[in-house]
């Protein structure tokens, strides 16, 4: 084969595309009872934009970006994440002034780009559903975001979803946690990877969450964050916790979770799926917590921040046979034969008219025989036929038979009109 798509990106194919419209309906329907709105940011940002937020020790920003310098000399990346551009937005269309409703939330779908190892449900052009909700530092737009994920899930009949959620408390827990990690790691130092080594300084969280087998036992005994926290972050854990309750929601509580990317503090969660189409073990499908603070990064005032993104790739491996079998099956209202080259012109217009009244119509366009057409009328599981032969044309009449039944019946052309009830 002479072109092939790029190594880890997907066609997306009917009648799967369909899969993706259903999914995205159903987000904005969900988002949309939260009161959510869309957001839509350009695919590409300044490089900066992504590496002030997702942290320059990130996986993503040091290894996984789809950067190049523009033909100005720009450094521009394609977004590896959605929360960055909208952030960005958010600052630069000032969505924080008076003017605007707190908290602002806003939700996006689109590709997204990481130079990663494809795998399944791992690509490197891939897709995100994602929300942030600007302004407000209670728990309860933490646990409303997570509540938000989770329903979208099972309104799509997921099953086996598993919560997990951590704090990673505010700065003063940090930098006291940060100071505790180092002195436990300093005595490893040797033993580590040399991507834990580099971190161990800069931002040694990030050594907890390597993928390096010999790091993980090293990290299995360090300290864990929940000891360090301030007063006010084991208060803000406490009531999302106390309101997940409430809510009837099963947890985990995961303290040695922490995210890929380096902006969040206090909550962060994973809604997780054990031994599924994803893969054995647990595998993340939804992700996100709080970000107090990258506002201000990206140069804006002190406003809060808190969002999920979710994986449509995995999301839709994890859709059940019978969702995918309705989804998949094909179903049309008319499919019009016309028999001989006058009719042509009635085919035509009965056609033109069934379309504007709502019905999805097919006809023949390859000039094919009537037991041809009629084959493919089968074929696209017609639910009406509409026959158009010389006698019917000299009469100005059509044929029409209900698929179902197998009822025909003649319509004069003039009272088309009268089958616009027909599918109600
Ligand atoms: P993330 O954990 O990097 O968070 O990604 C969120 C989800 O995107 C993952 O759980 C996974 O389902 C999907 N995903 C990530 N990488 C890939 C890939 N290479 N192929 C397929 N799916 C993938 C974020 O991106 C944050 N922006 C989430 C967020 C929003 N936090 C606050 N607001």
């Amino acid at each position: 084969m002479k072109y092939q798509k790029p190594k880890g990106t997907a066609d997306i194919l009917p009648p799967f595309s369909k899969e993706w419209q259903f999914v995205e309906q159903n987000a904005r329907e969900t988002f949309a009872l939260y009161n959510y709105e869309e957001i839509r940011t350009p695919i590409f940002e300044k490089f900066e934009v992504f590496s002030r937020s997702a942290g320059d020790t990130s996986d993503i920003v040091t290894k996984e970006m789809y950067d190049f310098d523009d033909k100005g000399g720009r450094h521009i990346a394609l977004r590896p994440e959605g929360t960055a551009g909208v952030v960005r937005a958010f600052v630069e269309n000032k969505l924080y002034g008076p003017e605007h409703q707190k908290p602002v939330k806003v939700y996006y779908m689109g590709p997204m780009f990481r130079y990663e190892r494809p795998q399944s449900g791992r690509l490197r052009e891939f897709h995100q559903i994602g929300v942030e909700a600007f302004g407000s530092d209670s728990p309860k737009i933490d646990v409303e975001t997570i509540m938000m994920g989770m329903d979208f899930l099972k309104k799509l009949k997921v099953s086996g979803l598993k919560l997990v959620i951590n704090t990673l408390g505010d700065k003063e827990s940090r930098d006291r946690y940060r100071q505790a990690l180092i002195d436990y790691l300093e005595p490893h130092f040797e033993e580590l990877s040399d991507d834990s080594k580099a971190r161990l300084h800069k931002n040694p969280l990030r050594v907890l969450d390597s993928k390096d087998k010999n790091d993980q036992k090293i990290v299995e005994n360090a300290p864990e964050i929940l000891d360090f926290l301030t007063e006010d972050a084991q208060k803000h854990f406490t009531s999302v916790k106390e309101e997940l309750d409430t809510l009837g929601v099963d947890y985990v509580v995961d303290s040695s979770m922490v995210r890929g990317l380096d902006y969040y503090n206090h909550t962060i969660f994973e809604i997780m799926i054990a031994d599924s189409p994803l893969g054995k073990g647990d595998v993340t499908i939804c992700a996100g917590g709080r970000y107090n603070g990258l506002v201000e990064e990206l140069g804006g005032p002190e406003v809060s921040g808190v969002g999920f993104g979710l994986g449509v790739e995995r999301l839709l491996l994890l859709l059940n046979a019978e969702t995918q079998t309705t989804l998949q099956s094909k179903q049309l209202d008319f499919y019009v034969v016309g028999i001989g080259d006058l009719v042509q012109n009635d085919v035509l217009k009965v056609v033109h008219e069934l379309r504007q009244m709502n019905f999805v119509t097919e006809q023949d366009y390859l000039d094919r025989k009537p037991k041809a057409q009629f084959k493919s009328a089968d074929k696209l599981n017609a639910k009406y036929v509409v026959t158009i032969g010389e006698s019917e044309m000299n009469d100005r009449v059509f044929k029409l038979k209900d698929m179902h039944s197998g009822e025909e019946r003649t319509v004069a052309l003039s009272e088309i009109n009268t089958l616009k009830d027909l599918l109600k």
